[in-house]
């Protein structure tokens, strides 16, 4: 599918749930209720198979679950695998707080998955529960050395917050000494809850990395938010990404469908499509799905507006 700015848009994100077995202060509201065993009723495990086909007709080649925690939604690992045996998509993705990922990574590995990418703000047990208002760092470290063992490409999203975080920022690097991961540095976005602590929390981490001597610059053709360094020697990659600078959109090749069964064009625009009623008609949902890419905005206006324009929180839109 190509928009009207002449972007191939191959890469398709689906948010599974809303829900989260954390609370990130940045994130999630405090009051959020949690219930264990709550499915989405928005969009059904078929609907999810329809869209995930029909994407894979038109073009799509990358598909990453989010959420919420896509952990939580009880056929993910059947999802997968339809997306890999059916559709035949190999780059499949989540993006994960990685609570509890260890005890099933071996089978979604089976399915198909490839690759994790999983959010850890903290290398400290105290910081990391006050991030999460709960979370147990040891279990996601737990996870991502199950995953480095079952071959499974790591990525940890760090979301760097001033006066909070960035005392770690070093600890971090050196994760990717003898480990192939890549550490990804995130610059808080003014998006739901991070609003009001945008202003104090903002670090401008590109600055940061630029300005360490150790770290050389990596050139690669990936269509990625991040730009990659290395520490020489090196088994994984440092990366920062700096959604404000917009250096991305230009290149952007992804739809989004949100927790409530929407597709948003981007990320931070406001507009979103209700393709609920076009689930199960094939050629309509094909004919609609070209016609809704040729709206993709070219950018967002996080800088000029100093907040995004969607009303959506991160947890409905999965990133
Ligand atoms: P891959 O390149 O597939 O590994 O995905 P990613 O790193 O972009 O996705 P992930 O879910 O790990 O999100 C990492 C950060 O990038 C989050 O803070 C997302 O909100 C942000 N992000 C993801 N997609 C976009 C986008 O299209 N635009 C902007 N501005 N930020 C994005
Ligand atoms: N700014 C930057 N990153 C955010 N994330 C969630 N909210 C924000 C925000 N306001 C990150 C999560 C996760 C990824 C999907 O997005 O930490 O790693
Ligand atoms: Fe959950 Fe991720 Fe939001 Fe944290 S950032 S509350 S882990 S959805």
């Amino acid at each position: 599918m190509i928009d009207k700015f002449g972007r191939n848009i191959n890469y398709l994100r689906i948010s599974l749930t809303d829900k989260c077995n954390l609370r990130c202060i940045y994130c999630m509201p405090p009051n959020v209720r949690f219930e264990k065993n709550y499915i989405n009723n928005n969009l059904s495990s078929k609907d999810y198979k329809f869209i995930i086909k029909s994407m894979s007709e038109l073009g799509i080649t990358k598909v990453r679950f989010t959420g919420g925690e896509p952990l939580l939604h009880p056929n993910l690992s059947e999802l997968i695998a339809f997306t890999k045996y059916e559709c035949n998509i190999d780059d499949i993705g989540i993006t994960t707080n990685g609570i509890g990922l260890s005890d099933i990574a071996t089978q979604l590995k089976q399915s198909g998955l490839r690759t994790v990418n999983i959010s850890v703000d903290s290398l400290k047990e105290y910081k990391y529960k006050t991030i999460t208002r709960g979370g147990c760092l040891k279990e996601v470290l737990k996870s991502i050395n199950t995953c480095l063992r079952l071959g499974i490409k790591v990525k940890i999203n760090c979301v760097v917050i001033n006066d909070f975080n960035d005392d770690e920022i070093y600890d971090f690097i050196l994760m990717t000494k003898f480990n192939p991961i890549d550490v990804r540095f995130i610059e808080l976005m003014p998006i739901g809850e991070a609003q009001p602590i945008y202003k104090r929390g903002y670090l401008n981490i590109g600055e940061i990395i630029d300005s360490m001597q150790e770290l050389y610059k990596v050139q690669t053709n990936e269509n990625t938010t991040a730009k990659h360094y290395m520490l020489s020697g090196a088994k994984g990659r440092v990366g920062v990404i700096a959604p404000l600078s917009c250096s991305f959109c230009q290149n952007c090749n992804r739809i989004r469908v949100t927790s409530s069964g929407t597709i948003k064009l981007c990320l931070h625009s406001k507009e979103e499509i209700d393709i609920k009623q076009y689930i199960n008609r094939p050629m309509l949902f094909r004919e609609v799905m070209k016609e809704i890419i040729l709206n993709k905005p070219q950018k967002h206006h996080l800088i000029e507006n100093q907040c995004s324009d969607t009303n959506r929180r991160m947890y409905e839109i999965g990133g």
